[in-house]
């Protein structure tokens, strides 16, 4: 499946559960000072998290750009790392919660109709105290017991770490799906499923408040899922990331492949490449102030 088709297949699903399928925000969002680029799906949503939106529907589902510098060191290292990546998405505002979340997840992954992965190969995550997430994967989905892992704040936690370290706000559990790619090497995660429960209120105890309404925000690595799709052992040997490499490789004068010495160095300037086109598409320039640096 080609990424744009997986793109489209993943947003088409998800309109057929009843979510209202929206436009990507911006990369470099208005009127949020917490954050210099649009790091994830959820991001455009906050106010409907909180409770203080003004959608008409509480229902989505967003194929989103987003650009992270936390793993730039990573970038061309690793098979999975960018900067500038797509997030698909879909999220419920008070509507649907973890049985749905979870359930559609399965069968979006699964299904022969959608992406038929073979569930073998699937295995998950949930955080450790989070027997809700736990009981739906195991009992209702039939997972083994093998294939469910639990574990700590830092891994299973959106924002990772909240409820011990912060930042305040609306929070909750995660649950992460991961791939075993059949040419073997690392398990991959392609989707995090996070059921925004909380809201933290300062440090510890007694400090993670049940929200009034429950939401989920959940995040599909476009780029990984791809990946996995066509059976290749990198996000840089996909349909729209391969092209990319082959025209930095030219472009310095060498001859790209992905073993090659030269494989990590290229990779990392096709990455920076596309996310910098991105931006400066958004009116940022280079520059030495935020953004721009
Ligand atoms: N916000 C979560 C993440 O970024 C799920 O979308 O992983």
């Amino acid at each position: 499946m080609k990424t744009d088709e997986l793109r489209e297949s993943y947003l088409a699903f998800f309109e057929s559960k009843g979510c209202v399928r929206r436009p990507s925000d911006v990369l470099m969002p208005r009127g949020d000072p917490t954050v210099l680029f649009t790091p994830a799906g959820m991001n455009q949503f906050k106010n409907e998290f909180l409770g203080v939106g003004q959608l008409e529907f509480t229902r989505a589902t967003t194929c989103q750009k987003c650009l992270r510098t936390g793993d730039i060191s990573n970038v061309g290292v690793t098979a999975y790392h960018h900067t500038f990546f797509e997030m698909l998405g879909n999220f419920s505002f008070g509507d649907y919660f973890k049985r749905e979340a979870i359930q559609w997840a399965w069968e979006y992954l699964t299904d022969k109709r959608w992406l038929a992965l073979d569930g073998d190969r699937l295995s998950v995550t949930v955080y450790l105290d989070d027997d809700e997430a736990y009981n739906i994967w195991h009992d209702e989905v039939g997972l083994p017991a093998d294939r469910i892992r639990r574990l700590n704040e830092h891994e299973n936690f959106w924002p990772a770490g909240a409820p011990s370290q912060g930042p305040d706000g609306v929070c909750g559990p995660c649950s992460e799906i991961f791939y075993h790619p059949l040419h073997g090497g690392d398990e991959v995660e392609i989707w995090n499923l996070v059921f925004t429960q909380f809201n933290r209120v300062g440090d510890p105890p007694d400090n993670l408040r049940p929200l009034p309404k429950q939401n989920i925000d959940t995040g599909m690595g476009l780029e990984r899922t791809a990946a996995v799709l066509q059976g290749v052992a990198s996000n840089f040997e996909i349909d729209s990331l391969k092209p990319l490499c082959l025209a930095a490789g030219e472009t310095v004068g060498v001859n790209y492949s992905f073993d090659s010495p030269q494989g990590r160095p290229v990779r990392r300037i096709a990455d920076h490449v596309r996310a910098i086109t991105l931006c400066i598409h958004e009116g940022v320039s280079p520059g030495s102030e935020k953004e721009s640096y």
